[in-house]
């Protein structure tokens, strides 16, 4: 089998926002309390975090970590979480049934952040609270003094304001299980008046307004069409949220979800072109994906801690998925997704970042690990900056039931705006067959293999533990360029990433 086409210099999707390399901690489970927070830990710094687990956040490259929540903060009072610690309150937390004992709040995760070479993208509570409790919270995190909420923030021990850009409007307002849900009126009116609260404090942040949880909500698509009737020129951004599962054990058809994910973007991306154009707007609204990843492994167990307790335990173990191989495949498909859309998915947030549904395990008083999907997110957030090509390949295809063709090789392609490097990551989605991959290289010069890299040969329900973690790269080979063309082999059920320089 071969895969034959070209990527050209001179068709460029779009320069490549990082934050679209984001991630996601949510006071959920185990990713605050014994994932990022561990007083007691060998590696614990004087906050308390865990080191080991900020050094493999810096290792990803992070660029921006939304916090704290998630379904959390529906229901969260940030001032629960600042002043002496001994003072603040436990509370319960709706959204996961659980204890939040507030040791963790805005100084904290700033610190984290900062120590973590990450930026912070903060959501309000539009849920139980509003308008009120957004401008108080900007105040605190921006002002810089001399007003009531900035005079405290100084008085809890910090006296710059952190000066936090992005901000999301409240968080998944369509779900039933949201505590505050809101039809698209209600939350777009809500978001409408905070948007304007907020911006005239500071007209520099950028805001994220709702979209849908994902592209199987009944309110789905007419959600973002009501929400951005009201917002559209008051926020920079609509959020889109998306998880992929394989319950039914069908590995062809899992690999294909992207095709979802892509006529998702593709449908939200027109429905901020008719907005615009209704508006007569001059302004452009973009997508933040802040929230997509593999989400299922923890299901089961997760049914039996939420339905079998009557307490309200402090940081259980929730949406603990243990990833396996084929999810390498699929992460790094959905990230090829993501770049080859990098024209209108600005932000995007892998949820989350430690413990829940993340590359990164901890075991309480234990090592940190990296889970199999560290690697694809990984590469892309070290090598996935730059400028996004599109790619015409043909290559062999299959059908699933919601996509005709969906091609076995599945490319993206990003010049690097740092070293210059051409890099391709590349998903083989072929069950038992290699495929020859021969791409010509157009206006790009004379270039060579720097660096390859290769995720193959496991089964597909191989996974990482604390103690060993098989699923990892390796160095590839076999990749050369000849004549302007890359070619070689891309083994069967393969991730590879190759660089160009
Ligand atoms: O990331 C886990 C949860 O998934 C988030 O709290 C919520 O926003 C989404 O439903």
């Amino acid at each position: 089998m071969r895969a034959v086409g070209t990527v050209h210099r001179d068709y460029k999707i779009s320069t490549i926002d990082p934050r679209l390399y984001g991630s996601f901690v949510e006071h959920l489970g185990r990713a605050v309390y014994s994932g990022i927070y561990e007083p007691d830990h060998p590696t614990a710094d004087e906050n308390g975090m865990r080191q080991d687990v900020i050094d493999l956040v810096r290792e990803l490259d992070v660029p921006v970590v939304r916090y704290p929540g998630g379904n959390f903060v529906s229901a969260y009072n940030w001032e629960d979480g600042i002043g002496p610690k001994e003072d603040r309150p436990v509370r319960l937390d709706l959204a996961w049934h659980t204890s939040e004992s507030n040791q963790v709040g805005i100084h904290e995760f700033a610190d984290w952040a900062k120590a973590a070479n990450t930026e912070m993208m903060l959501a309000v509570n539009l849920g139980s609270r509003g308008l009120d409790e957004a401008r108080a919270f900007l105040e605190y995190v921006n002002h810089p003094g001399g007003s009531y909420w900035s005079d405290l923030r100084r008085k809890n021990g910090r006296e710059e304001p952190w000066n936090v850009k992005l901000w999301c409007l409240g968080n998944e307002m369509d779900g039933p299980w949201q505590i505050g849900q809101k039809t698209a009126e209600e939350y777009g009116r809500v978001a409408f008046e905070t948007a304007k609260a907020m911006r005239a404090f500071d007209k520099s942040i950028e805001l994220v307004v709702c979209g849908s949880s994902s592209p199987k909500m009944p309110t789905y698509p007419a959600w973002e069409a009501t929400v951005l009737d009201y917002t559209y020129d008051s926020v920079d951004y609509i959020s889109l949220h998306m998880y992929f599962e394989n319950h039914a054990g069908d590995t062809a058809a899992y690999l294909a979800q992207n095709a979802r994910l892509d006529d998702y973007i593709e449908t939200i991306a027109s429905v901020i072109k008719v907005t615009k154009a209704k508006k007569r707007s001059k302004k452009d609204v973009y997508i933040s994906f802040d929230e997509w990843n593999v989400w299922y492994h923890s299901n089961e167990a997760d049914r039996k801690v939420l339905e079998g307790r009557d307490g309200w335990p402090h940081a259980p173990e929730l949406l603990e998925d243990i990833y396996n191989f084929e999810d390498v495949l699929q992460v790094g498909c959905i990230l090829n997704t993501f770049i080859r859309r990098a024209d209108v998915v600005k932000v995007g947030c892998l949820a989350q970042l430690v413990n829940v549904i993340a590359p990164i395990m901890t075991v309480p008083g234990g090592p940190a690990w990296r889970q199999t999907t560290y690697y694809p997110y990984l590469f892309a957030s070290r090598y996935g900056r730059g400028t996004s090509y599109q790619l015409s390949i043909d290559s062999p295809s299959y059908a699933t039931d919601f996509a005709e063709k969906v091609p076995y090789l599945d490319v993206s392609a990003v010049e690097s705006d740092t070293d210059g490097a051409l890099t391709l990551f590349i998903v083989n989605r072929h069950q038992t067959d290699a495929i020859t991959l021969d791409v010509a290289l157009e206006g790009f010069g004379d270039r060579k293999v720097i660096m390859d890299k290769v995720i193959a040969g496991h089964e597909l329900k191989a996974v990482n533990g604390p103690e060993k973690q098989p699923v990892a790269p390796a160095d590839g080979s076999g990749l050369t360029v000849e004549e302007g063309r890359l070619k070689g082999e891309i083994a069967p059920l393969s991730y590879r990433m190759i660089r160009l320089g």
